[in-house]
C-alpha cells in the first residue's frame, strides 16, 4: 500500500515538474577563467562579499589571486574558511553571523561541495530569518525572495553542486544529514576552471569522480527522467569513462580535469531534475553516522544496490553501458549492463576504493530506517527498498 503512494506521489511530483521554475546558473568556463570573477562582481556592481570556504582550500593557496584581484578592484570581503567536511548547522550559523555583522551583500563558495553547500544555505537562511534550516528541509521551503547573489566556484569535480538547487547539511546533534531542495539555492553563476582541479589529490579526485558517476546512473535510472536529463547523463557517463581514470593518474592533464569538471556539471543539471535514489539515501546516514567522505560512501554502495535491482534496471544500464564505451556489438543488454557494473567495480579499485566501510552493526537498524525515509516517497527509484532491505545492503558493506 505503501508503495503504491510513493508512486503515485512520484507520479504527481512529475507532474509538478513541468511547472517548476528550474533554474541554470550562468558558466563561466575554461582554464584560467578565475579572473574573470571580478569582472562580473564589478559588473553586477556587488561590492561586499562573503567567502565561504574551508581550511583545506586556504593551504592550497588557490584562492590568493582572487583576493587580489578583489583587493587590487577595491571590493570588499570577509574569509568565513571553516566550513567542515558534510557542513553542519552550527557551521552555517556561525557564518551566518558574519554576513550579517559585516552586512555582506552576496555570496561567493570556493571549494567542493561543502563549502558550496553550506554557502547556499547560509542563503537560505538569510532568505528566511525566522526560519531555522530543519524547517527548510526538503523540497520547496526556501522561496526565491530575499536570496543574495550567490557564485559557486567548484574546487572538485563531483557534486555538482554549482548546478544543482539542492544543498546538503549535517545536524551534528542528530548525526542526520538531508537535503535543502529548492529552484531558488541554484547559483547565479558557476565558474568552471580545471586549473583549480589539477592539485586536487588522489583520493579525492576519486570520490568526488565517483559521486559524479552516482548521479548520473541514480539520476538514469530512475523513473522520472526527461528527454533533457536523460541525455545530460549519456554525455557526462561518456566523459567520465573517458577522463576519471586520466585524471586520477595524472592530475596535471588538463583536458581530464577539464572532462571531469563538465561530467560533474552535467550530471548535476540531471540528478536535479530527475533525483538522485536508494544509493544516496544510505550514503547520507554514512555521511551523518561516520563522517565517511560521500564519493567514498557512493563509490562502495553503488555496484551492491545495482545488483540489488537485478532485472529491473538492465534496459537503462545497458544503454549508459553503451554511452560509457565499453560494450561490444556482440553483447545483450543483460550483459552489457553486466559490464558496467564490474567495470565500477574495477575502476574503484584500479582508483584504491575498497570495497567494505565502516558500518556498526548497532546502528543498522536505525540508519535503515533514515534511509528509508530519505528515498521515500520523494525519489523515483528503480525499486522501492524495504527497511529489511536496506539493512541487507549495510550488512553487504560492512568492513
Ligand atoms: N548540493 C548537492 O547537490 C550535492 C551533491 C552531491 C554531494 N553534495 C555534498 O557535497 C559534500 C562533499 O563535497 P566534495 O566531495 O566536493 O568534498 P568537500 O567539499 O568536502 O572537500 C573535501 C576536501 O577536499 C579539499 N579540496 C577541495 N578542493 C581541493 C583542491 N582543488 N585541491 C586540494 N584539496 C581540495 C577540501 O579542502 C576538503 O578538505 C558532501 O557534504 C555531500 O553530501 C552535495
Ligand atoms: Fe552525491
Amino acid at each position: 500500500m505503501y508503495r503504491f503512494y510513493c508512486r503515485f506521489y512520484q507520479f504527481i511530483m512529475r507532474i509538478a515538474a513541468r511547472f517548476i521554475p528550474f533554474q541554470e546558473p550562468e558558466i563561466i568556463e575554461g582554464s584560467g577563467r578565475l579572473s574573470q570573477v571580478v569582472p562580473y562582481l564589478k559588473n553586477q556592481n556587488l561590492n561586499r562579499l562573503l567567502i565561504v570556504t574551508d581550511q583545506g582550500m586556504i593551504a592550497t593557496h588557490l584562492l590568493e589571486p582572487l583576493l587580489q584581484q578583489l583587493h587590487t578592484e577595491r571590493i570588499d570581503y570577509f574569509l568565513f574558511d571553516q566550513t567542515t567536511p558534510n557542513p553542519t548547522i552550527d557551521t552555517i550559523e556561525d557564518a551566518l553571523g558574519l554576513y550579517h555583522s559585516k552586512r555582506c551583500e552576496a555570496l561567493l563558495a570556493f571549494g567542493g561541495g561543502s563549502p558550496i553547500d553550506c554557502a547556499k544555505a547560509i542563503a537560505a537562511r538569510v532568505a528566511n530569518q525566522q526560519k531555522t534550516l530543519p524547517q527548510m528541509k526538503g523540497l520547496f521551503k526556501v522561496g526565491k525572495s530575499g536570496i543574495p547573489p550567490f557564485i559557486a566556484i567548484p574546487t572538485t569535480a563531483g557534486t555538482g553542486s554549482e548546478a544543482t538547487l539542492a544543498a546538503v547539511i549535517t545536524n551534528a546533534t542528530t548525526s542526520e544529514k538531508y537535503a535543502l531542495m529548492d529552484p531558488a539555492l541554484t547559483p547565479k553563476l558557476a565558474v568552471l576552471d580545471p586549473l583549480l582541479t589539477v592539485g586536487l589529490p588522489k583520493p579525492l579526485t576519486a570520490a568526488t569522480g565517483m559521486d559524479a558517476l552516482t548521479h548520473v546512473i541514480e539520476a538514469y535510472i530512475g523513473k522520472s527522467t526527461t528527454r533533457t536529463t536523460r541525455s545530460l547523463c549519456l554525455e557526462s557517463i561518456q566523459l567520465i569513462f573517458r577522463y576519471l581514470h586520466c585524471a586520477y593518474q595524472d592530475g596535471s592533464d588538463l583536458e581530464a580535469r577539464a572532462g571531469m569538471q563538465k561530467a560533474a556539471y552535467l550530471a548535476g543539471k540531471a540528478f536535479s531534475r530527475s533525483y538522485v535514489g536508494n544509493i544516496h539515501a544510505v550514503a547520507h546516514t554514512l555521511g551523518g553516522y561516520y563522517g565517511t567522505p560521500h564519493g567514498i560512501a557512493n563509490a562502495i554502495i553503488l555496484p551492491s544496490i545495482l545488483r540489488e535491482y537485478g532485472s529491473t534496471i538492465i534496459k537503462p544500464l545497458s544503454e549508459l553501458a553503451d554511452a560509457a564505451g565499453i560494450t561490444e556489438r556482440s553483447m545483450n543488454q543483460r550483459e552489457k549492463a553486466q559490464r558496467l557494473i564490474e567495470a565500477i567495480e574495477k575502476l574503484n579499485k584500479d582508483m584504491q576504493i575498497p570495497s567494505k566501510t565502516k558500518v556498526l552493526e548497532k546502528d543498522i537498524q536505525a540508519m535503515a530506517k533514515r534511509a528509508y525515509s530519505e528515498a521515500n516517497p520523494l525519489y523515483p527509484v528503480p525499486v522501492i527498498f524495504s527497511k529489511k532491505q536496506f539493512q541487507d545492503i549495510y550488512y553487504r558493506i560492512k568492513a
